[in-house]
């Protein structure tokens, strides 16, 4: 391609970004764009696998038929996820092998929420409410992201997650009201996801690497620091109607800004999780990886029935 051309591509992507137009995957991009798509969708889908696990630790210890249907339904739509974004990342090019093989090697990262452990049923209600109500807060901008395979894979993701989160409402409400111990077991979650939550909309913008590309691109709408303050905001008057309280004493309400002030990210631990010495890193991706090997006969029957399907004659009806 001679530099006219692609100057001219450069411009015409340009103004379709500034026109807030979307950019579908037969239309010319950046390379820049591209790697930065894919490295996002693909963290977002591994995110949405391995969130999987900190949940179904506790579907054979449900305390009730209901509890336990809910959650099954939430942990196969978290896999769904998976699904539509690896499909989405696909669309850039790459392959959902070539992925998974990233991750499997450490090549490419996950949600550092998902290095947290679940230690009591409290937990499940915790991640419904605030790990979820993180991700909704993140990712109902990105419905408006320029990519338009991204952004509309969102519109039904943000669907899901808002009945996950409330079900993790109504499960900690259920125990808040509940005896002592229930209400104890319920603050106990929120003092031990709390932060962590707020660790997952990413670094300060000061630090983050990618923010100030990404919202020129409009990939991302929002710094990460705007958005942690709108989920601390929400959450404040959350809590206070669960009867619990939030593990900071330095929230407070600050008239000026119209938000609330809140205390100090621990961001050595959040380095920490990152590099992979968080509490659960090594039993999240050598379970993942596990289950991947497990998982290779279905691969194969499902390629294998794929092309005996493809050989076949079509019936006149158009039925193989
Ligand atoms: N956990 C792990 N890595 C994180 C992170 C987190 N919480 N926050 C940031 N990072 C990483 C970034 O990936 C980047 O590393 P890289 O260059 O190797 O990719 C580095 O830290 C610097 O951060 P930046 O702020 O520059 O990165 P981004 O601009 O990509 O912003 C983000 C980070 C806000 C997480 C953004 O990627 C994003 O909005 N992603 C889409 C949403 C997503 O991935 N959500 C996962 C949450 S869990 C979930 O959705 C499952 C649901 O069931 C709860």
């Amino acid at each position: 391609m001679s530099p006219t051309d692609e100057a001219a591509l450069q411009s015409a992507f340009d103004a379709a970004i500034g026109a807030d137009e979307r950019i579908e995957p037969r239309d010319w991009m950046p390379d820049g764009y591209r790697a930065t798509l894919i490295r996002q969708i693909a963290q977002h889908a591994h995110s949405e696998i391995i969130g999987m696990q900190p949940e179904a630790n506790w579907i054979t210890r449900a305390p009730s038929l209901r509890r336990k249907a809910i959650l099954m339904a939430k942990v196969q739509d978290e896999a769904g996820h998976g699904l539509y974004l690896y499909s989405a990342a696909e669309t850039l090019g790459v392959s959902r092998d070539e992925l998974l093989d990233k991750l499997h090697s450490g090549r490419q990262k996950y949600s550092s929420i998902f290095n947290y452990p679940t230690l009591t049923w409290a937990d499940v209600g915790a991640i419904g409410w605030l790990v979820d109500g993180a991700a909704i807060t993140n990712q109902v901008p990105l419905c408006r992201c320029s990519y338009g395979p991204y952004a509309r894979a969102m519109v039904r993701v943000c669907k899901e997650e808002s009945f996950h989160q409330r079900q993790g409402y109504e499960l900690l409400l259920a125990l808040s009201r509940g005896t002592p111990a229930q209400h104890a077991m319920a603050q106990d979650a929120v003092d031990r996801w709390w932060w962590p939550s707020l660790m997952m909309f990413g670094p300060p913008d000061a630090e983050s690497a990618h923010s100030a590309q990404s919202m020129a691109w409009k990939i991302k709408r929002h710094g990460n620091d705007e958005l942690r303050q709108r989920f601390v905001d929400i959450c404040v008057p959350q809590a206070e109607a669960l009867g619990l309280t939030l593990p900071d004493p330095d929230l407070r309400w600050n008239e000026e800004r119209g938000s609330h002030d809140f205390g100090e990210i621990d961001w050595s631990e959040f380095q920490q999780v990152l590099k992979g010495n968080g509490p659960c890193n090594e039993q999240r991706i050598s379970q993942r990886r596990r289950a991947h090997e497990e998982g290779a006969w279905v691969r194969e029957a499902a390629a294998a029935y794929a092309r005996k399907r493809a050989a076949a004659p079509s019936n006149e009806d158009g039925r193989r």
